[in-house]
């Protein structure tokens, strides 16, 4: 093999990138913020494997571009057929129907995902989602509650512009129902929209509703709508969740032509987009009811719902509102050492015990570089380890705001620096 190209090689694969601090200071206030806003609900932290056997994956999109097309398929060197995680439902659903925890099962997740998927701007290979799932439950009250859980989080992170789309796909017996009257509406409807609309709406008819296609459009529009087909207690049960929402305040719109992009969905699906993103690529979260996904995996009938947030998207979101910028990474000290006998690292670690953000030079740089380097920082006081301080038992404190400086008895520096932040809030 010829020598690889190291202007190639050394790159994050294509469809991948790099998180970066200070940009990654951003997804830890994404991530804290559904943390504590999941906990609160009551959901408790899930963590599945990257991979599972390629089975777990395949029953839950058959017929979908994801399952289909863009898996990361492997053969471990047992010779075991394992993938990439390329959505994260399924293998919370393994992870239910291998452990049986008593229901409700509530769970949040966040977890790389996997697609091959052709690269741009908010659409990855490797892409992050937050997620929930709840197993266990049809009570509409749990969609209620799941859709409130993502909802909220959009405005935790300052985002006004997200909408929420709201669909029914009914029982797989009205969906199937549904689907053979779709199809046959498309095909006589569709005639002269060429061989590729026909294949389509022969194959997939639900996946022609989403389609972008500027021509057929208007035989999308008056097509047949599935919650027209749906049966009584789904219509119910699809009315008491708007009910619900509707109680809490939760706007959103009906999208009968919203369609999701797995098999396992029924009766309540959702999406979340935004207006601040591109229409291609607009949604920020979806998700839905599966309510017989756990039993075709070998468990007694139990329902779920969850949804999937994407943390790139989201995050792109917000640059498009000028929510969640960037937090200035302040220092409270910064310590500068004119000895190098080993005091400064004990005077860093003191500052660091009291729980303040204390950082220090290194390599013996002068006064005056490292200075440069606590301004640089935006640290509130430069402690100044030097010589005939240390002689008298204390330290030089500068404000570098204001450029005043004082000296503080070295065993005291911690608390001193400490209360000047408490009062300065
Ligand atoms: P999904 O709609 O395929 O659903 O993905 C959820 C979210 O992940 C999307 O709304 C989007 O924000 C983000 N996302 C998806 N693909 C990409 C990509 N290639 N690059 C960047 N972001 C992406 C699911 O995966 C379901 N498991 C959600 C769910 C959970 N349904 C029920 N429970």
């Amino acid at each position: 093999m010829p020598d690889a190209d190291p202007r190639t090689v050394y790159r994050a694969p294509v469809g991948t990138h790099d998180v970066l601090p200070p940009e990654s200071e951003r997804w830890i206030a994404a991530v804290t913020r559904f943390a504590d806003r999941a906990t609160r609900f009551g959901y408790g932290l899930v963590v599945t494997p990257v991979f599972e056997h390629l089975e777990v994956f395949q029953r839950v999109g058959a017929s979908t571009d994801v399952v289909r097309k863009e898996m990361y398929e492997l053969t471990d060197r047992g010779g075991r057929h394992l993938a990439l995680r390329p959505e994260g439902t399924a293998p919370v659903v393994r992870a239910y129907v291998e452990h049986r925890p008593t229901p409700p099962w509530k769970v949040w997740y966040l977890a790389p995902h996997f697609r091959y998927e052709r690269p741009q701007r908010g659409r990855y290979r490797q892409h992050w989602q937050l997620g929930a799932e709840v197993l266990g439950s049809d009570d509409p009250d749990v969609d209620v509650e799941v859709i409130a859980l993502a909802y909220g989080f959009y405005a935790d992170l300052g985002l006004n512009r997200v909408r929420l789309l709201l669909n029914s796909m009914g029982t797989p017996e009205e969906r199937a129902v549904y689907v053979e009257r779709l199809r046959d509406y498309l095909v006589t409807h569709g005639a002269d929209l060429g061989e590729e609309f026909l294949t389509r709406a022969r194959e997939h008819p639900l996946r022609v509703l989403d389609a972008k296609e500027e021509a057929w459009q208007d035989v999308i529009e008056r097509a047949p709508q599935l919650t027209e087909h749906l049966g009584t207690a789904s219509r119910e049960h699809f009315e008491a969740v708007q009910r619900g929402l509707d109680k809490l305040g939760i706007p959103h719109e009906l999208a009968p032509r919203l369609v999701r992009g797995f098999d396992y969905y029924t009766s309540t699906t959702f999406e979340f987009a935004s207006d601040a993103l591109d229409a291609a690529q607009n949604a920020v979260g979806g998700g839905g009811r599966y309510d017989q996904l756990a039993e075709e995996m070998g468990a007694p009938p139990t329902p779920g719902i969850g949804f999937g947030i994407g943390i790139e998207r989201v995050l792109i979101a917000c640059d498009g509102e000028g929510a969640l910028a960037v937090p200035e990474h302040r220092l409270d000290a910064f310590v500068v050492d004119t000895i190098g006998d080993g005091s400064a690292n004990a005077v860093v670690n003191e500052l660091r015990v009291a729980g303040l953000r204390a950082d220090r030079a290194y390599g013996g740089r002068s006064l005056k570089a490292q200075m440069k380097l606590a301004n640089r920082a935006g640290a509130e006081y430069a402690v100044i380890v030097g010589r005939d301080e240390a002689a008298r038992g204390t330290v030089a404190v500068r404000h570098l705001p204001s450029g005043q400086q004082l000296e503080v008895h070295r065993e005291q520096v911690a608390a001193w620096v400490r209360e000047r932040r408490e009062t300065a809030g």
